[in-house]
């Protein structure tokens, strides 16, 4: 028979051969050959054996035998999407950033949405928070804001990082649970990190179980520099808000979710976009100067910490439009590679702890994820402004230098010479003073954990604490350790009395701990900030 373009048949054997006519390409081997009987090993006989010599089955299968590779060691499991982000709101007299120039102007931006702990095969609705990656495409290089939807993160040094994620993975004997925060490892390493306290009550609100990728915040989490044309400086934390607003589900519509389609989240984006209901954002900056990071209660260097939106209001300067879904999930989606040292000019770091030793990791880490120093030639990695660098080989190099040049400086004119640096154009760090002994210790003012996860709670709406409540409650009605569930309630007593007793009295607390010690004593009068709540927005 004859479908279309191609025409069906039976082998000898009766396997179904498909076979190019008319329009349709021809399948070949990874060389070119053109491919004759892809259903049949080549055999001795019709009954074998089979023959080494048979190159196709031998590439097919060497092939196949690679296919998969290292799954992200965090956020392994994520969707992305392909969009624009438009500038609506000149930033130009406080960064050269050039994307951050022209209002109007729009640059390609690919998106991606991910969950922190399970592995890239767990389902889309645990009690987690979102990673929130995007990467700019523009004029200047690429730049990444790679963010979560929550504004605090759990550990204030880098060097915690590691056995945070240990401890939110797999118990290493048991093997489970995969994807639930809901374990012994986890609050144990939290309850003896108290740092992590306000990251964890995020984690236990409504925001950690949204409806939809399309109704999450971003956040930068760090605060970075906006550096201007005079080299002046002015710290900025991002912000990514939903044009369609926040929203979540509650945790048995959650549990039912996961069972019914573990897909739901991907499903919905891959629906909104393909039927034109394209996600959007707005991009929004805080900005603020040395004067009020000098008199601000916290340190901003301290990622446990936000700077409340009623404080330092968040300017709205573009928006991000996801218009386009991937062609291939491999390709795009899992070959991405993020990194927050991908900045361009105008943008610069601060010595935040955590952001420093992240801009080592992530560059390392795809290093060994994406199978040597060539990642970067990846279509969906590489710029799309011209690029020239004096790198060449390793691993699938797509883009050596051409002709005989491969260093600088060198003599040779522009036709073989490459590229040169440009003094007036290139990315250029801010002139920071730094000096100070070499320590260890951490500075004073990170050390107050619970104001701010206090302020949190608060600022929730009434529906909102209950959920926290419960998600407490529920989460360490599983951890088989007494101990640590009273520790656990011995830092809730310094947050909320009220959440401390409920969730004591919910998981079946026989004896009230004392309150864990504060490091530093708590401010319990900070005003609520209702930005925090979703129901507010
Ligand atoms: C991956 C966010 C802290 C190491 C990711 C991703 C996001 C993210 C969104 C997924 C990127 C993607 O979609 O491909 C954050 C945020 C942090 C944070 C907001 C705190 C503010 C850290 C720290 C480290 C780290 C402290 C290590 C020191 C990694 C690694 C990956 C990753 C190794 C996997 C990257 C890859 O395989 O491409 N992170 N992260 N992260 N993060 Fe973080």
């Amino acid at each position: 028979v004859t479908v279309g373009d191609q025409s069906f048949g039976r082998g000898e054997g009766g396997e179904t051969h498909q076979t190019a006519t008319g329009e349709v390409p021809t399948l070949t081997t990874a060389q070119g050959v053109p491919v004759a009987d892809d259903q049949n090993t080549l055999r001795v006989g019709s009954r074998g054996p089979a023959l080494l010599e048979d190159f196709h089955f031998r590439e097919k299968i060497f092939h196949f035998d690679h296919e998969r590779i290292p799954e992200r060691v965090v956020h392994a499991r994520g969707y992305g999407a392909h969009g624009y982000f438009e500038l609506t709101d000149s930033l130009s007299d406080i960064t050269t950033a050039d994307v951050l120039q022209r209002p109007g102007e729009r640059v390609p931006a690919f998106v991606r949405l991910s969950t922190v702990a399970g592995g890239r095969g767990s389902s889309d609705l645990p009690r987690d928070i979102r990673g929130f990656a995007v990467k700019l495409y523009t004029k200047e290089g690429n730049w990444d804001i790679v963010g979560n939807n929550a504004p605090v993160f759990f550990v204030q040094d880098a060097i915690k990082f590691p056995d945070f994620v240990h401890s939110i993975k797999e118990e290493p004997d048991r093997g489970f649970p995969q994807a639930q925060s809901a374990h012994d490892n986890l609050w144990d390493f939290v309850s003896l990190s108290p740092e992590s306290m306000h990251a964890i009550m995020w984690a236990m609100s409504d925001r950690a179980i949204p409806r939809s990728l399309r109704f999450i915040e971003g956040f930068g989490v760090h605060t970075f520099r906006f550096v201007s044309k005079e080299g002046n400086s002015t710290f900025v934390k991002f912000h990514w808000k939903p044009k369609a607003g926040l929203q979540s589900v509650v945790w048995n519509e959650a549990l039912k979710i996961n069972g019914a389609d573990p897909d739901f989240h991907r499903r919905d984006l891959w629906d909104a976009i393909t039927s034109g209901d394209f996600p959007e954002w707005e991009l929004g900056v805080q900005l603020f100067d040395d004067e009020f990071a000098d008199n601000f209660d916290f340190d901003i260097l301290d990622a446990t910490k936000l700077i409340p939106e009623e404080l330092v209001p968040v300017r709205r300067i573009g928006r991000l439009v996801l218009d386009r879904v991937v062609d291939n999930f491999f390709a795009e989606t899992e070959q991405v590679a993020f990194c927050t040292q991908n900045v361009v000019s105008g943008i610069d770091f601060t010595n935040d702890p955590l952001l420093q030793g992240r801009n080592f990791s992530y560059l390392d880490t795809q290093l060994k994820r994406l199978g040597g120093p060539n990642f970067t030639h990846i279509p969906v990695n590489a710029p799309k402004c011209p690029f020239h660098t004096f790198q060449q080989d390793g691993h699938a190099a797509m883009h050596n230098p051409k002709g005989r040049a491969n260093y600088e400086p060198n003599s040779w004119g522009p036709e073989v010479g490459g590229a040169r640096e440009n003094p007036a154009r290139g990315y250029k760090s801010y002139v920071a003073q730094e000096s100070g002994e070499t320590r260890r210790e951490r500075a004073e003012l990170f050390a107050d954990h619970y104001s701010q996860t206090r302020q949190f709670y608060i600022s929730q709406t009434k529906t909102e604490q209950v959920h926290i409540q419960q998600a407490y409650t529920f989460e360490l009605s599983k951890v088989e350790t007494p101990a640590i569930r009273s520790r656990v309630v011995s830092h809730l007593l310094n947050i909320d009395k009220e959440l401390a007793l409920t969730v004591a009295k919910g998981i079946g607390l026989e004896k009230l701990p004392e309150a864990a010690p504060p490091a530093r004593p708590v401010i319990d009068d900070l005003p609520p900030s209702p930005a925090l709540s979703i129901l507010k927005n």
